[in-house]
């Protein structure tokens, strides 16, 4: 076989430039993406099983024989295809603080998308979810750097395998580069006012982790940072990513992102100076973008780009798609049994009880010697509530009237299930839709509160109100839920509210009227089977927020994280802290921390854990620093390590956990990572909330 330099010496110019678009097949059609196969197109994405092969099969006989590489979103499983097993999205498996939980699901995942023949997943998001008007909190693993990272490379290290060549083996893409949830007002894709300084500080680490674990592609945000769009950042794409990291795979656009700096972002005037400016500041794979091919052909003709430039993006697509295997073995396949079969429906169910947030109890879960159930709520009963976004009914195909396919589990059939075992009866009243009323649905389930012990109300939102391009201003529960709320409040029973959600809503209200509440957010096929399991006691709740829940949306950004300074730290007519912080969560036992040590010569954190209760639980332990005076701001409080423990009913452990200096490091004004010696404080607790924390200082030496 051919190395990757003998078969760029051997190509024309034009199969370098058709080496460098990706094609949305949907888009083109069958008979303009066979064209584009003959001609050598480097890559095609949302394109399945028969059409995929086809166009392989032409690729590979075409002139220049090189095989197509296949791209799709399956962002939180193969969920584009309906025979597949859809996981809870990234922040509802953030909950489980569990990199080992991601990793398997992303080889699961990579099964699944290889069992259709294809070879790239547009995963993981490794934006942060800092601000819960922005449409796609819900794709992010939460507000927190470092936890993104962990759970980031876990992600990439189980979709691409230890043999990336395997069948079983697909190309990670970590999206979007960079500091895309940032923007002003949290508008999808709007300009983001921040530094380099500050997008290497916070922005750049799960991307660095990422890169460090093998990353094979990234994709550029749709935005700009102070200005200049990601797609035609030389500093990021080529001095920050490829230099400085030392990333080896190639940069994708997003979709039609070349085409965006001349309609969207003004900054190219037409085809030709948007193409020259993609390939210059360092993309390698245009997605969506048919008239870059023409367009650099040209340029090149023309003396205006270096080929040098086309030879340098073709080497990385043909090294990654050597790297995978492709050359040898073009129609690389796995086995079709892997679509949504018994072993990953499992993992989905492990992955949403590890995934399920208490957030309130007041004493009233697990439910006890209450035998009328009341289900109530628009989320109950609607597995649409539970998958989120990127399945086969929702974005980018829009078809949310597709009725999803089983296996699955609703929160109401899950409640059903648990009731027939814990011996109580159930009964559901929709009483609204998510965003309007049902005509006397609200009487209709004030009458049925009154016949019961308990009420188990299922609220949120859905896509409709969240995802790529649907950012609100507006984050409380629809109005419609709120009165079917408010009414069932009236009955005096106590309540049980099951957010069924996107991302973290502004529901103070709901906090006060429930004596308790819990979530997993997008919980996948077993979401609701798990909240139920919860609610009965049949599982001990350990999940923990990845993002924090405001009061009010005036509060956002409302991040754990936040750098000191602000007159007064609280706003006259609100709290400076969330209603349910990061890090947040509670279980049916209760754990103690005591015997904090830091041994400052090898930096080593020794902290004892114990389970005071009368309950086997599990308790994700959290590290936080502050860096008491540095030479710029830095956080009140960051992330640093955390680790899930196991402890039967009164069980304790010993943890210790070891740093490097590196891990108290923060980008100074000169852009570089530095550690400054001198005092800093160590949190160690079960929550990011200080009265959750057990703290003390440590001295680092020069
Ligand atoms: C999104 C990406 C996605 C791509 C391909 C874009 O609109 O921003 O996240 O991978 O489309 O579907």
């Amino acid at each position: 076989m051919q190395n990757v330099k003998e078969i760029l010496q051997n190509m024309t110019l034009e199969e370098k430039a058709a080496q460098l678009v990706q094609i949305p097949y949907a888009h083109v059609g069958r008979e303009k993406a066979i064209e584009w196969a003959k001609r050598g197109a480097g890559s095609f994405l949302h394109v399945f099983g028969d059409d995929a092969r086809e166009l392989q099969k032409i690729a590979v006989e075409s002139a220049a024989h090189i095989p197509l590489l296949f791209g799709i979103d399956a962002v939180h499983g193969h969920c584009l295809n309906r025979k597949a097993t859809v996981f809870p999205t990234q922040l509802s498996m953030a909950c489980s603080f569990n990199p080992l939980l991601v990793k398997r699901m992303a080889e699961a995942a990579a099964k699944e998308i290889s069992a259709d023949g294809l070879h790239q997943t547009f995963s993981p998001v490794l934006c942060l979810g800092r601000d819960i008007r922005w449409g796609r909190v819900d794709e992010t693993f939460g507000e927190d750097s470092y936890l993104a990272g962990e759970l980031g490379a876990a992600a990439v290290q189980g979709y691409q395998g230890e043999d990336n060549a395997a069948d079983t083996s697909v190309i990670a893409c970590a999206k979007h580069y960079i500091g895309y949830g940032e923007a002003t007002g949290a508008r999808d894709s709007y300009d983001t006012p921040i530094t380099y300084r500050k997008v290497k500080d916070t922005f750049l680490p799960p991307f660095e982790k990422a890169v460090k674990a093998g990353l094979a592609s990234i994709m550029t945000a749709y935005g700009s940072i102070d200005g200049t769009p990601c797609t035609s950042d030389k500093k990021l794409l080529k001095e920050i990513l490829k230099e400085q990291l030392g990333f080896d795979g190639f940069v994708v656009t997003d979709w039609e992102n070349v085409g965006h700096l001349i309609r969207e972002q003004r900054v190219a005037a037409n085809e030709k100076e948007a193409s020259r400016l993609a390939i210059e500041s360092g993309n390698d794979m245009m997605m969506s973008a048919p008239e870059f091919y023409e367009a650099i052909i040209e340029l090149v003709r023309g003396g205006e780009v270096e080929e040098k430039l086309l030879d340098d993006a073709v080497e990385r697509i043909l090294n990654v798609k050597m790297r995978f295997g492709l050359f040898a073995n073009s129609f690389k396949q796995a086995d079709e049994k892997f679509l949504g079969c018994e072993e990953h429906l499992r993992l989905n169910k492990e992955i949403a009880r590890e995934s399920t947030v208490l957030l309130k109890n007041n004493g009233v879960l697990p439910l006890n010697g209450r035998k009328k159930i009341l289900v109530v709520g628009p989320s109950a009963d609607d597995i649409r509530c539970n998958y989120g976004d990127w399945t086969y009914f929702s974005h980018p195909l829009p078809n949310y009237d597709t009725k999803p396919e089983r296996p699955y589990i609703t929160f109401l059939e899950g409640v059903k299930e648990l009731a027939k075992e814990y011996d109580c009866a159930a009964e559901y009243v929709k009483g609204a839709e998510i965003n309007e009323a049902i005509a006397g649905g609200i009487a209709t389930a004030a009458k049925a509160a009154e016949k019961a012990d308990v009420i188990l109300f299922a609220c949120g939102d859905n896509i409709e109100l969240a995802a790529e391009g649907r950012d609100r201003a507006d984050m409380r529960l629809p109005e419609a839920q709120r009165e079917l709320f408010g009414a069932l409040c009236k009955a005096g029973k106590p309540i049980v509210t099951a957010l069924i959600c996107t991302k973290p809503l502004c529901a103070p209200e709901i906090d006060e009227g429930s004596a308790a509440v819990l979530t997993n957010f997008n919980g996948g096929m077993f979401g609701g089977l798990a909240l139920a399991e919860v609610i009965f006691g049949a599982i001990n709740p350990c999940g923990k927020l990845p993002v924090s829940f405001p009061y009010h949306v005036g509060q956002q950004p409302c991040y754990y994280n936040q750098l000191p300074g602000w007159h007064c730290r609280n706003y006259v007519d609100m709290p400076e802290t969330p209603l349910y912080g990061f890090g947040h969560g509670l279980s049916y036992t209760k754990f103690a921390y005591s015997n904090l040590a830091f041994d400052e010569k090898t930096l080593t954190l020794r902290v004892k854990v114990k389970n005071t209760g009368v309950r086997a639980g599990k308790e994700t332990v959290q590290v936080y620093f502050r860096d008491l005076v540095s030479s710029v701001l830095t956080p009140v409080k960051r992330l640093i390590a955390f680790r899930k423990v196991q402890l039967r009913a009164g069980e304790s452990r010993e943890l210790e956990f070891a740093f490097t200096r590196a891990d108290f490091s923060f980008v100074n004004a000169r852009e570089e990572r530095v550690t400054e010696p001198g005092e800093f404080e160590i949190m160690v607790g079960g929550s990011s909330a200080d009265g959750d924390l057990i703290k003390l200082n440590f001295i680092i030496e020069d």
